[in-house]
């Protein structure tokens, strides 16, 4: 019973016996050990808390600096209450919160540190399941991608989206409306006053942002390839159904810990299809593409651009939640059945016999889920956009971005999916920026705005500077989209005509670093190609011409990360910890 009686079987021999990985620490009679539980001890726990019992390592993301994570102080509570009822010990592990709203120069930069933090914090501590609590974008793939590297049993447990945004009586969605206000303040059309009420009432509560961001995106992403609770994605955070998933994920982890039920058993090739596919019909921010292959490929599964460009074409957007639905908020998309509900309408493009941390297959558990508002989560035959004309994302390839770039073509103005003009380029965001407010800038709705050396690199980590202000001078003529291109990324909650993640980057010296302003840009979203219409020869003087621009980095986790990771195509993951990257990585000796 006491730790006195255990240490007094000797070690060695009860080795074969051991089942829990977490025994290693607290089951041996030598000295280690017994520092492990004279500590745990000093903590207030007795060997009733560890015997036998599944260690659970929650992985919390809360900080104070981030308003997505704000409930997850409290939230964690629920799932320890949860661990505690079905028979675990959890010990709560914060960890890096990756807040998109305060972090510089983006939270891309560090989704890897948060992946080797959750990978090793699993590794170095006795845990025997981990439940991940993320949610705001970069998290859910940076807990993930750690999680699957190290394959201990584990569920994610989303952060929620926040209620929906209120001004003067009118809805606002989480930065799709502070662009849109944002340009008509620059236009004239609204005042200060009105301004600062659009800043009041556009977040009110705890949760990730409630338009179809790359949070909602990414927590339907991993919901979609079995690492949640069915339906856990949509509930909204501070609805009481969200304390009861927290604590269900925290019951369940004990037993999937017991059942032996590990990422490697969830994250097959097709349950990353199924994921693709959730995320087309929901009409996904274009984040999903990096942070999926990333993920895909820690799993040893190799997914590319071409999965995502084939499902596009295949699965309609019925999701109708801006930006690319019109209407909706994810509060809206949660009382109408949520994803469960989605996954059941699309049930003829997915794998129902995926097995996800329910032990149950993806089949069995939406076999009852129903929708509730057609107009919210629209039937097949009545999309909000089809696999036909582009479906929510397309990958283009040509001269300029040989190793593809990306377009939401539902998500902006249709005249655009096949347009030439000439570009207009910037090298960096502040001389953008700065010319862009320019009224005299000589430039027409018909340019092509073009901004480089906002990549994984160049950025660095590849900023969310992909949709480009439209310029004053045009915003006053009312005009509000343009043609955009450029090797940084957009937030997924927004919009228009911007071709993004133009792989190799222009920073390494990929195509893009050659073009001119004046140079003429062809798109064509049904042949899915886009070119620079210069010819070879001249690529190649300017290229004799091209320098490479200074390090961003000369020391510190930047350098590290600009001597390691990999282009936007690739996932940007770290190149060292892909899983074919040398041998397995062996545990904890002593
Ligand atoms: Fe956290 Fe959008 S800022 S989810
Ligand atoms: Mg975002």
């Amino acid at each position: 019973e006491d730790a006195g009686e255990r240490a007094s079987t000797p070690g060695p021999e009860k080795a074969d016996k051991i089942r829990l990985r977490s025994e290693r620490w607290f089951g041996p009679a030598d000295l280690r050990s017994f520092g492990h539980r004279s500590r745990a001890m000093q903590m207030g726990y007795d060997p009733k808390d560890w015997e036998g019992k599944p260690v659970i390592a929650i992985l919390n993301t809360w900080s104070d600096i981030n308003p997505c994570h704000m409930h997850f102080k409290q939230r964690v509570e629920d799932v320890k209450r949860g661990v505690l009822e079905a028979g675990g010990f959890p010990m709560e592990f914060p960890s890096i919160s990756l807040s998109e709203n305060f972090m510089k120069p983006t939270t891309m930069l560090y989704r890897n540190m948060l992946a080797m933090e959750a990978e090793e914090l699993l590794r170095a501590y006795p845990a025997d399941g981990a439940v991940l609590m993320g949610g705001c974008d970069k998290t859910t793939p940076g807990l993930l991608l750690g999680a699957i590297s190290m394959n201990i049993p584990t569920i994610f447990v989303p952060a929620g989206p926040m209620l929906r945004g209120n001004w003067h009586g009118k809805t606002l969605g989480s930065g799709a409306d502070s662009w849109k206000y944002w340009d008509e303040l620059r236009a004239g059309k609204i005042t200060q006053e009105d301004w600062r009420g659009v800043e009041e009432g556009i977040a009110r509560s705890a949760g990730t942002c409630m338009t179809m961001g790359t949070a909602s995106t990414m927590t339907a992403i991993a919901e979609a390839i079995g690492l949640s609770l069915p339906g856990a994605s949509s509930i909204p955070a501070v609805d009481s159904n969200h304390i009861r998933m927290a604590k269900s994920s925290g019951r369940r982890i004990v037993d999937m810990v017991r059942e032996g039920l590990q990422p490697s058993k969830i994250t097959t090739r097709a349950s990353f299809r199924n994921a693709i596919a959730v995320a087309m019909a929901m009409g996904c921010s274009t984040n999903a593409i990096i942070h999926v292959i990333a993920m895909a490929r820690r799993a040893g599964v190799n997914i590319g651009l071409d999965d995502f460009d084939r499902l596009s074409h295949e699965v309609p957007v019925i999701a109708n939640v801006r930006p690319t639905g019109t209407t909706y908020l994810m509060e809206d998309f949660y009382y109408a059945g949520g994803i469960a509900a989605l996954m059941k309408r699309i049930s003829a493009f997915l794998d129902l016999s995926c097995l996800t941390v329910t032990g149950k297959t993806v089949g069995e558990n939406i076999d009852t889920a129903q929708v509730y508002n057609d107009d919210v989560i629209r039937p097949l035959d009545n999309p909000v956009f089809t696999g036909e004309a582009g479906g929510a994302l397309t990958v283009l390839r040509g001269n300029i971005a040989p190793d593809g770039c990306v377009m939401k073509p539902a998500c902006c103005d249709r005249k655009f999916h096949k347009h030439s003009g000439p570009a207009l380029v910037f090298d960096d965001y502040p001389s953008m920026k700065k010319a862009i407010e320019d009224e005299d800038l000589d430039v027409t709705e018909n340019h092509v705005l073009v901004l480089r050396n906002a990549g994984p690199l160049g950025g660095p980590g590849m900023p969310e500077w992909g949709m480009l202000p439209i310029p004053k001078k045009l915003i006053k003529q009312g005009v509000r989209d343009m043609l955009r291109l450029s090797d940084a990324r957009m937030s997924g909650t927004s919009y228009g005509a911007c071709i993004l993640h133009v792989a190799p980057e222009a920073y390494i010296g990929g195509p893009l670093a050659l073009l001119k302003t004046g140079d003429i840009i062809s798109v064509d979203v049904e042949a899915r190609s886009i070119s620079m219409e210069v010819s070879e020869e001249e690529m190649a003087r300017r290229r004799a011409e091209w320098k490479a621009p200074p390090p961003r980095y000369e020391r510190g986790y930047g350098w590290m990360a600009a001597h390691h990771i990999m282009q936007a195509d690739k996932g940007c993951d770290f190149d060292f910890l892909q899983t074919d990257f040398g041998g397995p990585v062996s545990e904890p000796v002593i």
